[in-house]
């Protein structure tokens, strides 16, 4: 795939703000500071369209990018991260929930993890809700420049056994920073894309 040209298109944070339906939509979810909003500038080839910091809880709204005019990429607050209050964490489930369970043009949610750790509990929750929700459960398993190559495939097997994954084809290993297997991503969204 060819990116020609990236804009964020809206921020929201309730279903009244969201952008017309008419594009396809691919979305990230993941722990927060796992990389969604790194992986989605990596993407594009971008350095700083995405928001992204070293700090968790960065992204709390859903971003809208459209890429091409054609299709958007959706980033998402992540969840899991223990420095924020109760009634904050509420907030950022709710919003995250409305727009997986309320959006006709959504293709797929890809869930991003981090390929040094054992997805949490919070992932494979995740993880089990969106296949109960009928998407196809492709996962990228990004920050892999922080392990070696030969190192890969050992954590690959642990990120598979802890989702119950059996298909290898669905954890795609991945580095933002290195931008290792762009083209495969690139490729996979495509796919995607063709959705009905
Ligand atoms: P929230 O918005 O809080 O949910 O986080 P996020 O998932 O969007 O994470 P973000 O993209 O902001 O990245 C978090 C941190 O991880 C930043 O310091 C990034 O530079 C770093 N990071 C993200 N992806 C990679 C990667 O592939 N390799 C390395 N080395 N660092 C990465
Ligand atoms: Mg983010």
């Amino acid at each position: 795939m060819k990116i020609i040209s990236s804009e964020l298109e809206q921020i929201a944070a309730i279903i009244s703000q969201y952008p017309d339906s008419n594009l396809k939509e691919v979305a990230f979810a993941g722990r927060s500071n796992v990389g969604k909003s790194s992986f989605i500038n990596a993407f594009i080839n971008r350095k700083n369209l995405a928001r992204t910091s070293s700090k968790p809880g960065k992204t709390r709204t859903v971003n809208f990018y459209k890429i091409n005019n054609s299709f958007r990429l959706v980033d998402l607050p992540g969840y899991g991260y223990a420095q924020v209050s109760k009634s904050e964490k509420e907030k950022w489930g709710v919003i995250i929930e409305t727009y997986l369970s309320n959006r006709e043009n959504l293709c797929e949610v890809i869930l991003i993890v981090d390929i040094r750790h054992a997805p949490s509990k919070e992932d494979v929750m995740m993880y089990n809700w969106l296949l109960e929700y009928g998407f196809s459960g492709y996962v990228i398993a990004t920050k892999a420049d922080k392990i070696s190559k030969g190192q890969w495939n050992k954590h690959l097997k642990v990120v598979r056994e802890t989702l119950g994954i059996k298909d290898m084809n669905l954890v795609i290993p991945f580095s933002s920073d290195s931008k290792a297997n762009l083209e495969t991503v690139h490729n996979k969204i495509e796919e995607i894309l063709s959705c009905e």
